[in-house]
């Protein structure tokens, strides 16, 4: 796997030693200020920023079937995660008509799985047969609306999804029906509670789109990731919205990968421009079986391989001014199953980490054997000595002398930065 965090985190004796107390301690529970206690015994401001909304912490719930019921979403807010991002639903005009609809599929058995990466690291997929939100378009609209109730108390942030209508190569014309109507009904519910912050929406470009004819040719691939964005927010006018783009694993090459990154920052102007992106939602395997479907989307270590790689390449290109930078924030998405990977994708610009999988192990692979899958979780990203993000902030921190005051996000800065020295330090692990 192409990774710049090696070995064990060097980091002090007694910083060590206070690690692997908490993650001892915290078995029976994580402290209810995590935050809080973060700052105090480790001087390390877990706050930041997913698009430009501030979060308490960068650890999200990303879109899926662990975000389609408000008592998922509760339990989110009580275990502390810092933001939870709703599943998709599929575009509908005011006719009720969705061109998309092919993806509004029930799930009818979803199992989790071991999987082995290429480089023979040992991960896990979840493997299913659905795909989007498959009630109707008012019941994902209450179930939006609860769920902003139920996580303003926690200051966590709740923010839907969607899959509007993509034009297949030929079609030519969008469907600006579906992004009006779904765009307006979405925001009517957001400034119900948040009347003077812009609502923040992730695009889903799903990873099935690129098995199926609609994703065919790389050209109507960056079509729909160069137009999209202006859709959305003439849906949206005159309101202001954050539209984060979820960029997808194209079945193309990873060379592809980054003409679809260089597009949206190079192609995209005005109004057209996104926010922020997600990169980047899983892998498809057009020969992988599951359940008598034939090609299905699937994650693992090498979708973190892939997508660490693929930004990787982007930041290198830029630092020899080869392209121009991409500022765009970034929430990463990918087999984020550690601190450690968490740490990967921050060191090429991701200020916020959003998970599926690894909120849905069996219990034998936690450490905490209380609480939900997110205390648990969390335990071991934030807390483990060796592979938590503390650790490796730690290790960052001395390594590039990042002031105490600095939080999450600003360090997401400095390694977006191409004149900080973010890679040459690990000039060893490009070789
Ligand atoms: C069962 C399942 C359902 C998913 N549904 C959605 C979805 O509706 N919309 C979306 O944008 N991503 C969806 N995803 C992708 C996840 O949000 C996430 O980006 C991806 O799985 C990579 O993260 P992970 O490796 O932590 O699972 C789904 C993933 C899984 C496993």
């Amino acid at each position: 796997m192409f990774t710049l965090l090696q070995g064990q985190p060097q980091i002090d004796g007694s910083q060590r030693t206070s690690l692997a107390r908490d993650y001892e301690r915290f078995r029976s529970g994580l402290p209810s200020a995590l935050e809080q206690y973060v700052q105090e015994q480790y001087q390390i401001d877990l706050s930041s920023e997913y698009g430009d909304l501030l979060i308490k912490n960068p650890f999200g719930k990303a879109s899926g079937q662990l975000s389609l019921n408000s008592s998922q979403v509760r339990r989110d807010c009580e275990e502390g995660l810092g933001f939870v991002v709703l599943k998709s639903i599929i575009g509908e005009d005011a006719s009720g008509t969705q061109s998309m609809s092919e993806w509004a599929i029930e799930e009818t058995r979803m199992i989790v799985e071991r999987i082995v990466g290429k480089d023979q690291t040992q991960g896990w997929t979840v493997s299913w047969k659905g795909r989007g939100w498959y009630d109707t378009f008012e019941e994902y609209l209450e179930f939006f609306e609860e769920s902003l109730v139920i996580a303003k108390p926690f200051s966590l942030h709740v923010v839907p999804s969607c899959k509007y209508h993509l034009p297949s190569a030929g079609e030519g014309q969008w469907k600006t029906g579906e992004y009006e109507y779904t765009t307006r009904r979405l925001m009517e519910v957001w400034q119900r509670h948040y009347s003077h912050v812009p609502m923040p929406i992730e695009k889903d470009f799903s990873p099935t789109l690129a098995g199926s004819n609609r994703a065919a040719h790389a050209e109507i691939i960056i079509h729909w990731l160069t137009r999209v964005t202006s859709f959305i927010r003439n849906a949206a006018s005159p309101s202001p919205i954050k539209i984060g783009l979820k960029v997808f694993n194209a079945i193309l090459d990873d060379a592809f990968q980054l003409e679809m990154l260089r597009a949206i920052n190079e192609q995209c102007s005005g109004q057209g421009v996104p926010d922020f992106l997600v990169y980047a939602n899983r892998l498809f395997d057009p020969n992988r079986e599951f359940d008598g479907v034939r090609g299905i989307a699937y994650g693992g270590p090498d979708l973190s391989a892939r997508n660490l790689s693929v930004l990787a390449e982007l930041r290198l290109l830029e630092r020899s001014g080869a392209i121009p930078v991409c500022r765009l924030p970034i929430s990463g998405t990918g087999n984020i199953v550690s601190g450690r990977i968490a740490a990967e994708y921050l060191l090429r610009g991701a200020s916020s980490f959003q998970m599926h999988t690894y909120f849905q192990l069996p219990s034998g692979e936690y450490t905490m054997q209380t609480g939900g899958k997110t205390a648990r979780a969390l335990l071991e990203l934030c807390f483990h000595p060796d592979e938590g993000l503390l650790a490796w902030l730690l290790h960052l921190r001395r390594l590039f002398d990042w002031p105490t005051e600095w939080n999450i996000k600003r360090m997401a800065d400095f390694c977006m930065e191409p004149s900080n020295d973010v890679w040459a330090e690990h000039a060893s692990a490009l070789s």
